[in-house]
């Protein structure tokens, strides 16, 4: 028996989530209204065109399937600008310190996120090579909370869903982890994401003692 890691990127992995919103934020300015922070918060773990029908939605915005692809495509441009510069520094504390107690024990590790930028980010942060697998929003057919992204990691990687620990910022995410019967970690606030197994602020509060008992199936 063998046991697997999947990690989110946004909000797990960097902190992507404030260039989503200025990209966001940009393109409702354009349309003639504003767009909040606590309205971000609702995006997380969103697929890009979930997001732009709820940002339309705020707006009260319609939309000819001819606008909404073209505005699809300049969000991510403007996103892709504001993440060109991505780099080491922007890794979220302690990341690399769980990745490399997964690494020294041969864990296979896979990356489970809903954005379709994920490969060109974990390279700019210099992250890669430490992902077995990467499955993101160019391989999935149904977004979080369905299980699918991360069943196509856990069978990607040769480990059973129930042996697979999923770390999660996002709601979804934890429906999706739990949808699959993995075991759900939650980075974050405990409160937004209670229903996941356990809860951490952040990786900084996971000592390696819990990372061993998630390792040796004692949890
Ligand atoms: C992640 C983020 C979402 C984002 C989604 C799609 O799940 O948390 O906020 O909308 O990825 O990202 P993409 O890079 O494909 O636009
Ligand atoms: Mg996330």
């Amino acid at each position: 028996r063998s046991i697997g890691f999947i990690f989110d990127l946004d909000g797990v992995i960097v902190d992507t989530a404030k260039y989503h919103y200025l990209a966001w934020k940009k393109l409702a300015n354009e349309l003639g209204f504003e767009f909040t922070h606590q309205q971000n918060e609702l995006f997380k773990g969103v697929s890009r065109k979930r997001c732009l029908e709820i940002l339309l939605d705020i707006g009260n915005i319609n939309a000819t399937q001819e606008q909404f692809d073209a505005w699809m495509v300049d969000k991510n441009e403007d996103y892709l600008a504001y993440i060109e510069n991505m780099n080491a520094s922007e890794i979220l504390p302690d990341v690399p310190r769980v990745l490399d107690f997964l690494k020294d024990r041969q864990i296979p590790i896979a990356l489970g996120s809903a954005s379709k930028n994920a490969r060109p980010i974990l390279e700019k942060v210099g992250l890669l090579s430490y992902f077995d697998t990467i499955v993101d929003g160019n391989n999935v057919t149904k977004a979080k909370p369905d299980p699918e992204v991360f069943l196509i990691a856990a069978r990607s990687l040769g480990v059973n869903p129930s042996d697979c620990v999923v770390f999660e910022d996002a709601l979804a995410g934890i429906q999706a982890a739990n949808a699959a019967g993995m075991i759900s970690i939650g980075i974050g606030d405990a409160k937004i994401l209670s229903e996941a197994n356990y809860n951490f602020a952040d990786f900084t509060e996971m000592d390696t003692e819990f990372l061993q008992t998630l390792v040796t199936y004692e949890v």
